[in-house]
């Protein structure tokens, strides 16, 4: 677990704020209160504070398809969430929350239970933002854990998150930041401990980029910085074994994203000189 808040929350909610300030209709993602989270006009690149063209042009040089990465990420779980809650879904629980602010920008989100786990430090300050930028979030409980060392089952008590609803959970870029170990014992929990019909989606990094064997290099050398930094990454899946990874672990494989249907989705029509890093690919599952 990382000491104070999370840096890695802090840079992609920086990518949100920066991809909100283009154009409507040329924005991939918008999230009018991830700039609140970030305090000013600064972009961060890991512990530094630069200006945002700055940041921008530091990030695209020495980690081309990151930014895009992370708003088309951001963008497909808004999709998903928002086609799952029209369809029904009773009750929404954000994995590793950092600053995502989904439960105050999407409005449908407001009429239904949403739930925010997070460790400690990185909890802590996202609270003290929401209240000074949003105010009274009534419709949110926020739970604290260490996914390493804690399980869900205790985290999540009958007050906070009720088992039998059909849930909709979403894990953003958090994955590659735990070990296997946590990474299952969270989805044991998803299939065990929510109703029938549940969504999951998740985004991992490729077990190949993780074993330093990317062929791409500013990938491999953002894995090895990250080594570098409190947040080293961890965990990694072979993306042509998803749907095996996914089956063994009793859940059934719905969806599934890389890079080229990324692109394909969100960059191709207005953006055809963006693309996504081919680092991470992002699974939807559903509970039998
Ligand atoms: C890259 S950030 C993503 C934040 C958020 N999901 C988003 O997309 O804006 C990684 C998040 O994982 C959380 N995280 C990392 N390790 C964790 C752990 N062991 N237990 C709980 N949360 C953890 C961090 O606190 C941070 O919020």
């Amino acid at each position: 677990m990382t000491e104070g808040p999370s840096l890695s929350a802090r840079v992609v909610a920086s990518s949100r704020a920066i991809e909100s300030q283009q154009p409507v209709g040329m924005r991939v993602c918008s999230d009018p209160y991830a700039r609140c989270f970030l305090r000013g006009r600064l972009y961060l690149i890991g512990e530094a504070r630069v200006p945002e063209h700055v940041g921008v042009w530091l990030q695209r040089r020495f980690a081309p398809g990151f930014h895009d990465y992370f708003v088309a990420r951001t963008r497909f779980i808004d999709d998903a969430l928002t086609s799952a809650v029209g369809d029904g879904v009773t009750q929404v629980v954000i994995l590793g929350a950092g600053y995502d602010s989904r439960a105050y920008r999407i409005p449908a989100l407001r009429a239904i239970k949403v739930v925010e786990v997070d460790q400690p430090a990185t909890q802590q300050d996202k609270i003290a933002r929401v209240r000074v930028c949003i105010g009274e979030t009534p419709h949110v409980a926020f739970v604290p854990i260490d996914f390493t060392t804690q399980s869900l089952a205790g985290a999540l008590t009958a007050e906070t998150y009720d088992r039998t609803a059909r849930t909709f959970f979403l894990w953003e870029g958090v994955t590659p930041y735990i070990d296997a170990f946590a990474v299952d014992a969270t989805l044991a929990f998803i299939r065990e401990s929510s109703g029938s019909g549940s969504i999951a989606v998740f985004d991992y990094l490729d077990e190949e980029a993780l074993l330093g064997r990317s062929s791409h290099r500013a990938v491999t050398a953002w894995v090895s910085r990250t080594r570098r930094t409190r947040e080293p990454v961890r965990f990694g899946i072979d993306p042509s074994q998803i749907g095996k990874f996914v089956g063994e672990r009793g859940l059934k494989p719905t969806a599934h994203a890389a890079a080229a249907d990324l692109n394909e989705r969100y960059f191709k029509p207005f953006h055809g000189h963006r693309a996504v890093t081919p680092a991470f690919a992002i699974a939807q599952v559903q509970v039998p």
